[in-house]
């Protein structure tokens, strides 16, 4: 899909972007090896999470969807999985694959784990590695570090672990593996990253404690818990970019996990002189939330790097597209691992921001951006990375001219409203 973006004179109103990938994922994997039943409104609708669904029915897990949008009963199996009848498909998403390899170290059959060519193009090695001293038989393509996983599992022991990437997804698989295995699992991490597997494991009873920066999991058996998955903000720092860089702005994001685990974003914004308000701050499900208000504002660069990278790591692609709106120079290092994401998105950002006329270098570790202040809208395209094709959307809507982005379906895989949310608010934006 090719989608052709305009700037609109004002861009004002408010936006209701889809519950959080990660804690969707979370609330249908603990869910389904819970004993009970949950009900869990707020999932995103996006096709990942519709993967990690896809893969727990082909498990034997019973998930009947709601009435409402995002709703979904799951009837907790007690940690009994079925051998699935085909190979398990997790799509573009490194999360399903991830923690469901986790997940099925322990169970006593064979599974194959596949996703599509971005996917089997990941690094796996980091869940092999750790699972496979577990006691699990993985095996997978060049050397057992990319997949297909063809998954042997069986009983596990516990380990201690120095996890080399701070990586929720490495985190949660090991955890996941733990709950079931012989012993306490502990786990150093180089620096904080996401803590969904481990609040919402606590709160279905498990046994989590958190030291500094380690972490220490007793196996046990959880309890089915409903959910109501926030607001990702993920999704939300796409229209709160959009918000500052407009000359004529001001967007309401409604219903926003602020988790602090997730929410480095807020704080280099707001380091940069974003104008940007917390309306409402609640909690829901164990997880702060809360409404997000964002208006035109005058950027000044910054420097990012270090241990709050994993807490904005999704986010660097639209970070770049406000650092080219920001007086100065932004730096950012220490971010390596967007070189294994869906795209290599320090070059895919770079490339692309460069032919929209951004002063941007890429290196080695992260990119430098040089504010200018303007982008002009020409063609560019989404590498089928979501996360690409939102940004570039966002640059669309504060540049001057057409933007024209190719591959632009990509945004469906967390947001699949997207384009509809942009015509709502800049109805004539599209075309
Ligand atoms: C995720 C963790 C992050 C993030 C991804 C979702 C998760 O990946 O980039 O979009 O839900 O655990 P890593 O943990 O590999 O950094």
């Amino acid at each position: 899909m090719r989608q052709t973006i305009r700037k609109p004179r004002v861009h004002k109103g408010s936006i209701a972007p889809p519950g959080d990938k990660s804690v969707s994922h979370r609330a249908l994997i603990l869910n389904a090896i819970a004993g009970g039943t949950a009900k869990v409104t707020g999932l995103s609708g996006g096709e990942d999470v519709a993967s990690t669904a896809r893969c727990l029915r082909d498990l034997g897990v019973r998930i009947e969807p709601g009435d409402a949008e995002g709703t979904a009963t799951i009837f907790g199996s007690q940690g009994l999985l079925n051998e699935p009848g085909d190979i398990l498909d997790a799509g573009n998403s490194g999360t399903s694959m991830r923690l469901l390899a986790g997940l099925l170290a322990s169970q006593p059959f064979l599974s194959v784990l596949t996703g599509d060519r971005s996917l089997r193009s990941r690094p796996m090695g980091r869940i092999v590695h750790p699972l496979s001293q577990m006691g699990a038989h993985i095996q997978g393509r060049n050397n057992n570090t990319l997949a297909p996983l063809i998954i042997r599992g069986g009983s596990l022991k516990s380990i201690e672990y120095t996890m080399p990437v701070a990586s929720a997804q490495v985190k949660s698989a090991i955890m996941l593996a733990g709950l079931s295995a012989e012993g306490t699992t502990v786990l150093h991490q180089p620096s904080r990253s996401r803590d969904h597997t481990e609040r919402m494991v606590m709160a279905m009873g498990g046994s989590v404690q958190e030291d500094g920066l380690d972490l220490i999991l007793k196996p046990g058996s959880l309890s089915s818990m409903d959910v109501n998955v926030p607001g990702d903000i993920s999704s939300a720092a796409f229209w709160v970019v959009a918000g500052l860089c407009h000359p004529d702005s001001r967007i309401t994001i409604k219903d926003i996990g602020i988790n602090p685990s997730r929410a480095g974003i807020l704080e280099v914004l707001e380091a940069m002189g974003a104008r940007i308000t917390l309306e409402s701050p609640r909690s829901e499900g164990g997880e702060p939330v809360a409404d997000l208000v964002a208006e035109s504002s005058d950027l000044d660069a910054v420097e990012i790097g270090g241990d709050l990278v994993p807490r904005l790591i999704d986010e660097v692609p639209v970070l770049a597209v406000a650092a080219c709106f920001a007086k100065g120079t932004t730096v950012i290092r220490d971010a390596q691992e967007l070189r294994v994401k869906e795209s290599d998105r320090i070059r895919t950002t770079v490339n692309e921001l460069s032919r929209l006329g951004a002063s941007i270098e890429e290196t080695e570790d992260g990119m430098r951006i040089h504010g200018t202040g303007s982008l002009v809208g020409t063609r560019c395209a989404s590498h089928d990375d979501h996360r690409l094709a939102m940004a570039l959307a966002v640059a669309g809507l504060v540049s001057d001219g057409e933007t024209v982005i190719d591959g632009a379906q990509a945004a469906s895989i967390s947001y699949p409203q997207f384009w509809q949310h942009i015509r709502e608010l800049d109805e004539g934006s599209l075309s």
